[in-house]
């Protein structure tokens, strides 16, 4: 561990608390940390080593860095840490959620809908996906006719309806308004990441709080239709109604709308987020993007199928870089539910702890000049080898790992292959490249791009 100033003794007399300051009463160093998180705590580590404490958001919150230490993290889950959520989510979020549940009931939730996102039946998945990315890639080309685009809108309509089709059902069965529905999705969405979650009139959490209602209710209400329908499908509703406990009980409907909103919720910003950020480096990087172009036109075949979508490890290589490089969620929380030791340190009881994957994903001694996007030390098997576990953890770690991390990589396999077989694209000049912090790291400017067909042969055309 790098130098480091210790603070008081931990209770009980045993090691020292983590060093760090507080900042202001009441606030603490909440301001500074929001301005921005990582040039917050790279200061903060820089100063006090690879632990440090502050106060945050209303409580006494550690940071810690390091594969070793994302692992002890992710293995104290459910033993000496349980989740946390901010009071926005917890208001918004359904209560009854996987998210929001801990210890047994956590796992028995996980349980019953792994069967929908293992690695082994994202086959299922491929032919909706790709009716969906098809339909929304037509119109990305039409439009392109007239114009550059902003792929981050158009990315977010896409993967709004890639998840919605595979949790609730094929979206014209459905009796849903869409527009209006994914508007209220956005509109929650956007609640979620204020700072005094107090619906007053007119501010962003009270139409966050009415847009849920909404939201609710049109899931609520068609739950109860399918329910009465008694027909099965492959969507992920179709399991939650159909499930039932240990006493033949099935699931409460409310708990259905909750996972409903949760899996929409957890699925597509993260998605938008790594799928445009990825469009976003190739775009920077014409040589890696003229690479992967040549695997997609050396493809045995043409067809997409889950065997042909895995059968891309430059593309592979270029996704994790991607999201290493911009982790889609930069940080989650947790509480201690008991003292504890790490580092030589005693983490009180009732402290947060920060999970961020950013520090680990730019440390140089793991990943050889970290901030080059650089997709070729994916492919290098010793580089790989020589990398503990818990180094690259855009999708966490532990029992609370991303549910949809495969669905969400085939998802960018298979968006982005297309792409790169159809299309050539470029920044269109003038536009903001920097990248927002909060709530998610996109690119300010949307990622307005000029998108040219290729032909058959790989050649791009030129706009006429
Ligand atoms: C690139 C896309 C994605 C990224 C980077 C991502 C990342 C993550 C991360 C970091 C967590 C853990 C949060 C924590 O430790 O508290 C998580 C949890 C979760 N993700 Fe994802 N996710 C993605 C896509 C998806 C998709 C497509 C779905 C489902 C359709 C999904 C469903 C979930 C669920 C249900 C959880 C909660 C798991 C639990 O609490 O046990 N995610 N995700």
């Amino acid at each position: 561990m790098d130098g480091f100033r210790a603070s008081k003794r931990g209770r009980g007399g045993g090691s020292p608390r983590p060093p760090g300051k507080r900042g202001l009463p009441i606030i603490g160093e909440t301001i500074e940390f929001l301005r921005d998180p990582t040039a917050f705590t790279t200061s903060r580590h820089d100063r006090f080593g690879s632990i440090f404490h502050t106060h945050i958001l209303g409580k006494p919150t550690v940071f810690m860095r390091g594969a070793a230490a994302n692992h002890w993290i992710y293995a104290g889950d459910g033993k000496y840490l349980r989740n946390e959520w901010s009071p926005a989510i917890q208001r918004l979020l359904g209560q009854t959620s996987m998210a929001m549940i801990d210890g047994d009931e956590h796992k028995a939730r996980r349980k019953l809908l792994a069967p929908h996102f293992k690695r082994t039946v994202m086959g299922e998945c491929v032919p909706p996906m790709l009716r969906v990315a098809r339909k929304h890639l037509r119109r990305w080309q039409t439009d392109s006719e007239l114009g550059p685009i902003a792929i981050v809108p158009r990315m977010r309509a896409l993967a709004f309806e890639i998840t919605a089709t595979y949790v609730l059902g094929e979206f014209s069965d459905l009796g849903v308004e869409l527009d209006a529905f994914s508007r209220d999705f956005e509109t929650t969405t956007n609640g979620m990441f204020v700072l005094a979650p107090v619906a007053l009139p007119g501010t962003a959490f009270a139409r966050a709080v009415a847009a849920r209602e909404r939201m609710f209710t049109v899931l609520d209400d068609l739950v109860r239709r399918r329910d009465a329908e008694e027909r099965s499908s492959p969507d992920v509703l179709s399991t939650l109604l159909r499930v039932r406990d240990d006493q033949g009980r099935p699931l409460p409907r409310s708990t259905i709308v909750d996972e409903l909103h949760l899996l929409l919720f957890a699925g597509h910003d993260t998605t938008v987020v790594a799928t445009s950020n990825a469009v976003f480096h190739l775009a920077q990087h014409p040589e890696v993007a003229a690479k992967a172009r040549a695997e997609q036109d050396a493809m045995d075949t043409r067809a997409y199928t889950l065997e042909s979508l895995r059968a891309m490890p430059y593309l592979e290589a270029i996704i994790k870089e991607s999201m290493r490089l911009i982790p889609p969620i930069g940080g989650a929380f947790r509480v201690m539910t008991r003292d504890e030791e790490y580092g030589g340190f005693t983490i009180p009881e009732g402290w947060r702890i920060a999970i961020g994957p950013r520090s680990v994903h730019r440390d140089p001694e793991l990943y050889p000049q970290p901030d080059r996007f650089r997709p070729e030390r994916w492919l290098d098997a010793a580089e790989n080898d020589a990398r503990p576990p818990f180094s690259w953890i855009p999708f966490g770690g532990g029992p609370r790992t991303c549910l949809g991390m495969h669905f969400a990589m085939l998802e960018m396999h298979m968006v982005l292959a297309m792409l790169l077989r159809g299309h050539e694209w470029a920044l269109s000049p003038g536009q903001d490249l920097g990248h927002h912090n909060l709530p998610f790291p996109l690119p300010k400017g949307g990622a307005i791009v000029e998108l040219r067909p290729r032909d058959a042969k790989g050649e791009a055309k030129a706009r006429v």
